[in-house]
């Protein structure tokens, strides 16, 4: 797990564009694994103004959504199929064809799940995932509790997670309880994953990823098991880090040839 603390958002942004950049170069049909959230947003404004003015090129990309919500009617402006649609997708040249979201509307939730991730094996496996965190911890939407090794499956929100997102719906009554996300065992199988955090709000959920141990009642701490995992904080989200100055000495003195 590599922890990178950068000055700012626009940071965060440039040098997560920069590995997508480079994995679109050697691999033009690279599978993208596609979060959500408020954290990724930047990511995006990057990529889309880069796609606009050097012309990366997705043409041949693929992107898998980490997840989606259950019982919204299909268009429904907050359904992740709609959100990645509006905050990347529309911007680049990537074929609608091949980006998928788990289907939230599916009558048979199981077969969905399943075939999910049947599509995402049969695309070659994720290369990248961006991800966020949750304040409890969680990636996707593997709440706390979620087994290390779980699949693409239906959960159940917790309210602080319905809360949080709240202030995408108007309303917390309108957050719907359920959703399916790929599972910590789906995620974990993305050959690098890049996790964005900023705001002392994730300063707590960073250090217990990071630092603490690798338990289910802290989702994202599975991260710590992974090979190539790359964690990009702002000063914010770092202040509870206990190791920051180390973090911050090995990238300043990080070799040049080695990248994210
Ligand atoms: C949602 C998403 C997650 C995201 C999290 C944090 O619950 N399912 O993928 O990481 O929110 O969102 P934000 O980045 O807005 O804090």
């Amino acid at each position: 797990m590599e922890v990178v603390i950068l000055s700012g958002t626009s940071r965060i942004a440039s040098l997560a564009a920069d590995a997508i950049e480079a994995l679109l170069r050697r691999k033009p049909d690279a599978v993208l694994g596609l979060a959500t959230g408020s954290s990724p947003l930047p990511i995006y404004d990057e990529l889309a103004r880069r796609h606009d003015k050097d012309g990366l090129d997705f043409s041949q990309a693929h992107g898998f959504a980490l997840d989606e919500y259950v019982g919204l009617e299909p268009g429904h402006e907050q359904s992740y199929r709609e959100v990645i649609r509006r905050e990347f997708t529309d911007r680049v040249n990537i074929s609608e064809a091949k980006v998928h979201t788990p289907d939230g509307a599916a009558a048979d939730i199981p077969a969905a799940c399943e075939a999910y991730e049947e599509a995402i094996k049969a695309a070659g496996g994720v290369d990248l995932q961006i991800l966020g965190v949750g304040t409890d911890g969680h990636i996707g939407f593997n709440e706390p509790g979620s087994s290390l090794a779980s699949r693409t499956r239906i959960k159940t929100l917790i309210e602080q997670t319905r809360r949080d997102n709240a202030r995408f719906f108007g309303s917390v009554n309108d957050v719907p309880h359920h959703v399916i996300t790929q599972g910590l065992g789906t995620i974990m199988e993305a050959r690098h994953v890049i996790l964005v955090a900023t705001g002392a709000q994730k300063a707590q959920a960073v250090h217990n990823f990071v630092e603490g141990p690798v338990s289910a009642i802290c989702a994202a701490s599975v991260l710590q098991m992974h090979p190539h995992a790359t964690i990009l904080v702002d000063e914010a989200a770092a202040s509870s880090l206990k190791l920051a100055d180390y973090y911050r000495h090995s990238y300043d003195n990080k070799p040049a040839w080695q990248g994210l």
